[in-house]
């Protein structure tokens, strides 16, 4: 493309997405680890693992393997997963990748014990023991586990690597989101099921699609039947007051209807119209009146994401004898397959050298977020320019 025709689409309205290096190569996503994935708030999970003293999840955020605790005084802690005499892994990690997915999860005793020399952790971190080194105790300071930021919102547990006292609190981050979702008391919800998906494709691309509904007609035609509103390339959708379904039809499956009950505190409109939203970086939510789709990405490497879907109920939803999510499961299962596939088609589209950029729409507005995102933290090619971030769901 000729600087000419980039300012004749640019005189159409349509503005530059990232560029393609932001999107497929590894040393830029190496720089997006460093300042994007670990100096935010990275979801990485449900704090419903994590109820008793001990429980822990060992997650890797940005390239880190991490430790996320329970304590016995019932304080949640993250740690790196390493242990502080020789560096060995305490918990073995995730890998990222088909069979070793996201968040592996147990429970430990009373301690950490390193399987090496068998040094160990209060849940606290603080060190405990060291066979045959009581001499090490007197340095417990210096020799306790690192410690990083971990917060609690809505169910979902939040870690931040770098922490910046010039940045935000979760609870501020997230308090616009916070009023917007008050109603579905997302705290009191639990997982009734849960789909991992590993996608060929750049989490940014993963989030751009997630954020506009111009693609809904072409790639999503059961979507458009349960939500008219949708085939119209996004133009119109008013997020804030939620989105109608046809006629008839409440929730997130192929008839519109589900026998569970719609969530307690719902307002009359919430209980027949769909909610999104997106909380940058790695969070997406779903809400229907009786579940939410709530997803976590694991971003792997430039080209790789694992997409981890857990599926949200009231615990008397999941505790009835008939429970049976499978009527909003294999719909969404079906519509994110879609998703997957049209993302992994960017993704392999992206690679080729005749792709620069990619040019967003009018009705793709709330996609441009990610990339303003990306560039208000010094990312994003050479076209540093800061723009407000809104990040909001629009399909
Ligand atoms: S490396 Fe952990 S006890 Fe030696
Ligand atoms: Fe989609």
């Amino acid at each position: 493309m000729t600087p000419g025709d980039a300012m004749a689409l640019g005189g159409l309205g349509l503005q530059r997405s990232l560029e393609r290096a932001d999107y497929v190569e590894e040393e830029r996503y190496a720089r997006e680890q460093e300042v994007v994935l670990s100096s935010d708030w990275f979801c990485v999970g449900r704090s419903e693992a994590l109820a008793r003293s001990g429980e822990y999840l060992a997650v890797e955020v940005a390239g880190e393997a991490l430790l996320v605790i329970r304590g016995a005084d019932g304080e949640l802690r993250c740690f790196y997963n390493l242990c502080r005499h020789r560096g060995t892994r305490l918990v073995p990690s995730s890998s990222h990748g088909p069979d070793a997915p996201g968040t592996p999860s147990g429970r430990f005793g009373r301690v950490v014990t390193c399987p090496y020399h068998a040094w160990s952790y209060g849940l606290d971190g603080v060190l405990r023991r060291a066979p045959f080194l009581p001499q090490a105790l007197r340095l417990k300071d210096q020799l306790s586990l690192h410690e990083i930021a971990v917060e609690s919102w809505g169910g979902f547990v939040f870690v931040r690597l770098c922490s910046d006292k010039q940045e935000p609190s979760l609870g501020e981050r997230l308090s616009e989101v916070q009023k917007r979702l008050a109603h579905y008391r997302l705290s009191d919800l639990r997982i009734g099921r849960r789909l991992i998906y590993r996608v060929a494709a750049n989490w940014k691309v993963i989030l751009e699609n997630y954020n506009e509904c111009y693609h809904c007609g072409p790639v999503h035609p059961e979507l458009c039947r349960l939500v008219p509103d949708f085939s119209r390339g996004g133009a119109g959708l008013n997020w804030d007051e939620g989105i109608p379904h046809r006629a008839g039809a409440t929730t997130f499956t192929m008839s519109g209807r589900t026998d569970r009950e719609p969530f307690p505190d719902l307002l009359p409109e919430e209980r027949s119209r769909h909610r999104g939203e997106l909380v940058l970086p790695n969070l997406m939510l779903s809400l229907s009146c009786d579940h939410i789709a709530a997803f976590s990405l694991w971003p792997e490497s430039a080209a790789y994401t694992t997409v981890v879907c857990d599926f949200l109920f009231t615990t008397d939803a999941i505790s009835a004898p008939n429970f049976d999510p499978e009527d909003a499961v294999g719909f969404w299962d079906l519509v994110n397959g879609q998703d997957w596939y049209i993302c992994e088609q960017v993704q392999a589209g992206m690679r080729s050298r005749m792709f620069t950029v990619g040019w967003l729409s009018e009705l793709e507005e709330p996609s441009a977020d990610i990339g303003a995102y990306i560039r208000a933290r010094g990312l994003g090619g050479s076209r540093a320019q800061s723009r407000p971030e809104s990040p909001r769901r629009s399909s």
